[in-house]
């Protein structure tokens, strides 16, 4: 058996496991759900998901991931290969393991792409000036207009594309502990600070009305609670933001020691992506966009998807404070900061197949999957359309059936 590296220390591999879990899905999915689906009410099925699936789930995967890790396995298809005498039927299984996270970062890697361009726009003054009004929608249009161009792909947003692909590239070719580790041991600590500046920001708004904002979002409407799709959605959530139901958090177990307290990585992994989805990224973009603009545009800020809320209601807002261009660059640096952790962990599965299962050296490895990775970026960037239909059948239904399988497996 080859020798497979080992986080080099408990810090580090909770950094990682952390960076792996937080991600878009905190700190603009979560928000727009909780607005979207009953406020305070959404977090009823929200923690049940959280206790019946999600903690049981992030256990098994820690467990099967460092039982097959020491047998030189970390991808799913290896995983459920060993768990199987190496059948062929569960080698094929599990690779729906591998394939689903793949098909994630065909579009999540775009979208922190524009992050990181955003992040640097601001920086240099580029974003659109602020205009001063209270109706969301002549404040937003300038932003509206800005993305759109953005997106459609502009030069910029392409080059920033390959940007972000270098440094996935890159970082993911210096290996779990010089690599991932390392971003992670840094990485986090800064998102942490710049997550909590944010949100004392965002909450100060007005003197104190983005505190009205935040709860304004927690306040229940027990009506919802009768409604399936409300339950649905919030045990989506929960496998979305824990990475669960794909073999992520697996495969970045598989590279812990064999006597590594499992269940306590489990718990942290957890408690430290919740205080980042219910504390911090509850608090910024919706009470930000409630202090600016009142309640009545919150709903449909959220209901017109994550993509508003982050993208053209955040810039609004926040190029409209002192220091605006300042305040939206550590936004969408912290966004690129929490995405690109997470778009390592999408990537590594693929990257541990080609090693683990097919024997490739580790240059090798990287540079196919980042091959890959590119292709289906690309086509995320150019083809309208893909990045929700991905959504759909990688990001929300293969997700709870492969979740399914894991639980019956074990
Ligand atoms: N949990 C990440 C988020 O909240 C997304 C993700 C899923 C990352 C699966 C890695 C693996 O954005």
């Amino acid at each position: 058996m080859r020798k497979r590296e080992q986080w080099a220390s408990k810090v580090g591999l909770i950094f990682a496991a952390a960076g792996n879990a937080i991600g878009l899905g905190n700190l603009l999915r979560f928000p727009s759900k909780v607005a979207l689906y009953g406020g305070g009410a959404f977090m009823v099925p929200y923690f049940v998901a959280l206790f019946l699936l999600g903690l049981p789930l992030m256990v098994l995967e820690w467990v099967i991931g460092r039982y097959a890790g020491a047998k030189g396995h970390g991808s799913m298809t290896g995983i459920m290969g060993s768990l199987f005498h190496h059948a062929n039927w569960a080698r094929v299984l599990g690779s729906l393991g591998v394939a689903i996270p793949f098909l994630i970062v065909c579009y999540y890697i775009y979208i922190e792409s524009w992050t990181l361009g955003f992040a640097v726009l601001s920086l240099f003054g580029q974003m659109p000036k602020p205009v001063s009004t209270q109706d969301p929608k002549v404040a937003m249009e300038p932003y509206v207009s800005f993305f759109r161009e953005y997106t459609e792909p502009s030069v910029l947003a392409v080059l920033f594309l390959v940007i972000t692909l270098l440094v996935n590239w890159y970082i993911l070719q210096r290996g779990v502990v010089k690599g991932i580790e390392l971003t992670a041991k840094v990485g986090i600590p800064a998102l942490l600070l710049m997550g909590v500046f944010l949100m004392v920001v965002s909450l100060s708004i007005r003197g104190g009305k983005g505190l009205e904002g935040l709860l304004y979002i927690y306040t229940p409407d027990f009506s919802k609670l009768g409604d399936p799709q409300v339950w649905l959605e919030a045990s989506g959530q929960i496998f979305f933001t824990l990475s669960l139901g794909m073999g992520a958090i697996a495969t970045y177990a598989s590279y812990v020691k064999y006597r590594e307290d499992v269940l306590k990585s489990a718990f942290w992994t957890a408690g430290i992506n919740e205080f980042v989805e219910v504390v911090i990224g509850a608090s910024i973009a919706i009470p930000a966009a409630f202090a600016m603009f009142g309640a009545m545009a919150v709903p449909e800020l959220a209901k017109e998807g994550t993509f508003r809320l982050g993208f053209m209601s955040m810039p609004a807002v926040l190029m409209a404070l002192p220091f605006g261009w300042l305040l939206s660059a550590v936004w969408f640096f912290l966004l690129f900061i929490a995405a690109l952790t997470s778009s390592l962990a999408l990537t590594q599965p693929l990257v541990s197949l080609f090693e683990d299962e097919m024997r490739w050296s580790h240059t090798k490895a990287v540079n196919v999957s980042m091959l890959m990775v590119s292709v289906g970026a690309f086509l995320s960037a150019f083809v309208p359309g893909f990045i929700d239909e991905l959504d759909f059948w990688a990001g929300t239904l293969m997700l709870v059936f492969f979740a399914l399988v894991e639980i019956i497996v074990f």
